[in-house]
Order: structure tokens, then sequence, then C-alpha cells
């Protein structure tokens, strides 16, 4: 670790860790002392970033007991049957329970990894070693993990906090463009809810991000997972404030499951979904034209989804009715005051969303 690596300290209930920003970490061995990793290792990674990164990372790992897995690529993979697979193949590797669970990959093999972790022998350790721009801002930090259901987005799950995070913002020049920008959602994220000057930040280093500038990409990882820590440590198993985190995700995941998994990324259907949480938002008189307007545009510089695909809004909001944040048969939406002010609607008028579907379907 060099001078220009950032710590961020993530403090919950759930266990206490560091989240390591930086450059060339992946192949440091300081980043994998042993109060982090025990002497056994089982990585779980795919079939895309294996053949990348899971050499330079085996070889900083030193001579701990290493087994390696590497699932199929996909949003679609994340799955019950995958999940089993990976907790057959630990029982396969006689993992025991001092064994430490790294997830090599982004959000998809992270939360799967992290929830066979949350799972086997009633929970083992976890290192998220996070290689997509939206994994290191979101994913990995936080300890939400888990694995789709066909009737909803990450239905099944368990809470289970890292031990620790090694974001390396080099491992993201292979990342494809497209990736890239979906990940920029969830940084966008932060600012429209939670952080109106972060919101001003990244309007002004927009085209550095296009970029992939190391520093501007160093700053925006860390003032997310700092934004990201802080919520968390207030509120780890989302009973309140956390659902913040969620702006645009219940238009979003919608989406996600209307299309089949894997059509839209997560971070598409989340820009689609901030941009429909703003409208409602306006529609209520709550966000001033301008703020909405910021927002759309911010999304379309960073070549974002800013309309929902054509599907009906009595399907979306069907769909939205299984969200985890619906709760007794109410819409529980994030809406916002203003850039940088998001707040847990409970009971969002049905009606509204509604006529905010119908106006988007209809272009
Ligand atoms: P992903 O994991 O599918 O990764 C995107 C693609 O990039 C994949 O094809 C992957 O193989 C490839 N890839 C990853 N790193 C690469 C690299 N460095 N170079 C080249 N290719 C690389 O998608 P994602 O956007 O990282 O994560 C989305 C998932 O994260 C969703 O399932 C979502 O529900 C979940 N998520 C979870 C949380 C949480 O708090 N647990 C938060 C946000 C999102
Ligand atoms: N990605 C939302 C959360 O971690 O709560």
């Amino acid at each position: 670790m060099d001078d220009s690596d950032a710590v961020i300290r993530v403090e919950t209930g759930g266990g206490a860790y560091d989240v390591t920003v930086g450059t060339g970490l992946i192949d440091q061995p300081e980043c994998f002392p042993a109060d982090v990793l025990g002497a056994e290792v089982f990585v779980v990674t795919n079939e895309t970033v294996g053949p990348l990164y899971a050499d330079r990372l085996t070889a900083a790992l030193g001579s701990r007991r290493i087994t390696l897995m590497t699932l199929p690529d996909g949003e679609e993979h994340k799955t019950l049957e995958s999940f089993a697979r990976i907790i057959d193949a630990m029982v396969a590797a006689r993992m025991h329970r001092d064994a430490t669970v790294i997830g090599l990959g982004g959000g998809v093999i992270g939360d799967m990894a992290g929830f066979a972790a949350a799972s086997y022998q009633r929970g083992v350790a976890v290192v998220q070693v996070p290689t997509t721009l939206l994994a290191q801002v979101d994913a990995a930090v936080g300890g939400k993990t888990g694995v789709n259901h066909p009737g909803g987005k990450n239905l099944i799950g368990a809470f289970h906090q890292p031990r620790a995070v090694i974001a390396d913002v080099a491992v993201l020049d292979t990342l494809p463009e497209r990736e890239y920008r979906a990940g920029l959602a969830e940084v966008v994220k932060y600012g429209a809810g939670l952080d109106a000057d972060f919101f001003s930040w990244i309007e002004a280093n927009a085209q550095a991000l296009l970029q992939r500038d190391a520093e501007a990409l160093r700053v925006a990882v860390c003032r997310s997972c700092e934004a990201k820590a802080a919520v968390v440590q207030q509120d780890e198993r989302e009973a309140g404030r956390r659902a913040l985190l969620n702006l645009g995700h219940t238009f979003g995941h919608a989406i996600e499951v209307a299309t089949g998994y894997g059509s839209w990324l997560h971070g598409e259907a989340v820009a689609a979904g901030m941009v429909l949480a703003g409208r409602l938002s306006g529609r209520l008189g709550l966000l001033p034209a301008d703020d909405a307007a910021r927002l759309e545009n911010l999304l379309s510089v960073f070549g974002l989804p800013v309309a929902p695909p054509p599907i009906s809004a009595d399907r979306l909001l069907d769909l939205m009715r299984m969200d985890k944040k619906v709760l007794s048969g109410r819409l529980r939406l994030i809406l916002m005051k203003g850039l940088g002010d998001s707040f847990v609607e409970a009971d969002c008028p049905e009606g509204e969303v509604r006529a905010v579907l119908h106006a988007a379907a209809a272009g």
C-alpha cells in the first residue's frame, strides 16, 4: 500500500472492517494479513474475471491452502443453484469454520460468495475483492448478500459483513465500457440521494470519470464508500435510513425482472429508476424541475438510460409490489426534495406511480 491509498473504516454490529481503495492492491500481500485471512482460503470468481486476476490474487495470498472456484458469468447465474454449487465445492475442498471466502468479481460474484460465507457452517469469514466499479462503490460494502429468485431480485439472502474490502481501481481498466457506465449510475446515486456537493463534483468531473482518470476514480470510489459506510453504520439491517441507498431501485428491480435478468444491467435499470423517482417526486411537488433536469442530464452524459423499456405500467407496478421495501402491501419508495436530499415515502400513492410509468411509456 502507498500514501495515495485510502482506508475507510466501517463499524457495524455485525463486524468492523476496512475498505482499502488504491491502485495495484490485489498484488500486495500486505492487503491480506493473517488477521484478515485464515490459513484456508476459498476464492469464488467467474470465467471472465478469473483468467484476468485470479493468478495475481493467489500469488499475493502466499502459502495458504487456496481453492479456486470458477462460476459462469452473468446475472442469470445469480441463483440458488449457483449458491448450492459453491457450498458443494466448499464441502468437497473440506473447508473448515476458520476458512475465509474471497469474492473476486463484480456484484454478482460478491453477493453469491458472501451468501455462501454467511451460510457455510452457519457462517465463515468473507473478504470482498470487487472488480467492477459498481461493486467497489456499492455491492462489496455493507454486508448485503444473496441470490435472485425468478419472482424478484435478491429475494433470498442474508446480512453478512465482510472482514475486509480491497478495492483496486487499476482492475477497472479491463472493465467493458457498458459495465463501467453502469457503475457510474451508483456513483450518481450517492450524490443525488445523499450529498449535493458530491453530485456537483460528479458533474464537474464527468469527463475525467468517463476517461477513467485514476485520480477522479479514486475520489469517486472513496466518497461513495464513505457515504455508504456512514449510512450502514447507522442502520445496518435497513430498519430505516439504509433504504435511502435504494434510490431508483424499486423501479430498477422491476425493470430487471421484467426484461429478464442480465438484459438490462443493474446500474442501467437504477439509472432509469432514479429518473422515474425524480419525476414522481416532481409530480408530487417535492423536487424542483431544475434538480430533476440536472439528474437526467448527468445520467445522459454518462450514456445511461433515462427512460424505462417498453413495458406496461401495470406490469412494472405489479413487480414493484414484490420489492423488499414493500411493507404490509404499501409501496415504500425513495423520493427526493432536492439533489442530495432523499427520504423514504412509506405509503406512495399507486395512482401517482402509475401515472409516472404511463407517461414514461408514452415517451
Ligand atoms: P457483474 O458482477 O455481473 O459484473 C459485470 C460484468 O463485468 C460481468 O460480465 C463480469 O464478469 C465482468 N467483470 C467484472 N470485473 C471485471 C474486470 N475487472 N474486467 C473485465 N470484466 C469484468 O455486475 P455488477 O454490476 O458488478 O454487479 C451487479 C450485481 O450487484 C447485481 O446482482 C446487484 O443486485 C448486485 N448489487 C448488490 C449490492 C449489495 O449491496 N450487495 C449493491 C448493488 C448491487
Ligand atoms: N445497495 C443498497 C444497500 O446496500 O443497502
